[in-house]
């Protein structure tokens, strides 16, 4: 391999240039890709041309990949053009794929930049380990022994999947049960599942409240701590074009993509996406029944 590295942002993230990955990777190779991705937690290739199960083969090196409609297809799309493409090119707070609301998350994610049309939205990342490691001295004595709640949000109707509002339960009396409505406790300090670092754990998407406080004194720490996790100077975004290939730890890093002016002609864009997981789907999702907007067509794949 004679791969060149250099880094995305000042913190984490590396663009690897002269690989060509339709040629097979041996384990040596795969091994190294693995460490890459424990160091740097988003790497960035670009000008690849891979197909369906060369991407697919690829990621294999990261462990189980999800069939995640359980129909043998191991790769989906997320597109605002092509049909049944997930997610279309709205603004999306940042969050982890399968959602901090429930326990088991997707340990790796790859997108690959399948067709693209004028300028797109950019996929912006945060690191819940830097973001971690940016907190003052008394913040981090402060969040030690906190745990938090997590929630998902499917209550806005807005036709999409609910994915715009933070649920804040201390805020919202007749939220509905946890049997259908699912949420997850968790440390605000979490060490990374295979590399141990502590971790950040909160989530602008899915986190709810700080356990054990009031809504306002909640809100504030949660406010702050955001702060830091979110602060744009060390954000890595990330313009799309065709050809471009992203793999990133899913635990570690959250994605989102940030408001933009939505009257500005809107681009065709669709990313072939590939998820490692070690469950299915179907066991994630098996207890949550979404029952409110229409978004939630695509939830119901699922069961
Ligand atoms: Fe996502």
């Amino acid at each position: 391999m004679d791969w060149k590295s250099k880094p995305l942002g000042n913190t984490f993230g590396i663009e690897i240039a002269g690989a060509d990955l339709r040629e097979e990777l041996d384990e040596r190779g795969r091994a190294e890709l693995r460490r890459l991705l424990d160091e740097h937690l988003l790497i960035v290739f670009r000008n690849q041309h891979l197909s369906d199960d060369e991407h697919v083969d690829l990621l294999a090196t990261f462990g189980r990949v999800s069939d995640e409609r359980g129909d043998g297809v191991r790769h989906s799309f997320v597109s605002n053009v092509r049909e049944g493409g997930l997610f279309g090119d709205w603004p999306l707070p940042f969050h982890q794929d399968y959602g901090t609301f429930q326990p088991t998350l997707a340990s790796v994610i790859s997108l690959y930049g399948y067709e693209l049309r004028g300028p797109s939205m950019p996929t912006t990342f945060a690191s819940l380990i830097h973001g971690y490691r940016r907190l003052p001295a008394e913040l981090r004595d402060q969040v030690a022994r906190l745990t938090a709640v997590h929630s998902v949000d499917l209550t806005i109707d807005t036709g999409r999947v609910g994915f715009e509002k933070r649920a804040r339960l201390l805020e919202s009396p007749e939220y509905p049960p946890e049997e259908t409505h699912p949420r997850q406790t968790y440390p605000v300090v979490k060490p990374h599942p295979r590399t141990g670092a502590p971790m950040l754990f909160l989530s602008e998407m899915h986190t709810s409240h700080i356990e054990g406080f009031d809504s306002a004194r909640s809100e504030a720490l949660v406010q702050r701590l955001f702060a830091h996790l979110y602060d744009p100077a060390y954000l890595v975004a990330h313009e799309w074009a065709q050809g471009d290939l992203l793999i990133w730890d899913n635990v570690a890093l959250q994605h989102g993509r940030r408001p933009v002016d939505l009257s500005a002609p809107v681009a065709q864009r669709t990313l072939r996406r590939i998820v490692i997981c070690d469950k299915s789907t179907k066991e994630i999702f098996k207890n949550i029944r979404y029952n409110n907007s229409k978004g939630f067509t695509e939830a119901r794949k699922y069961s």
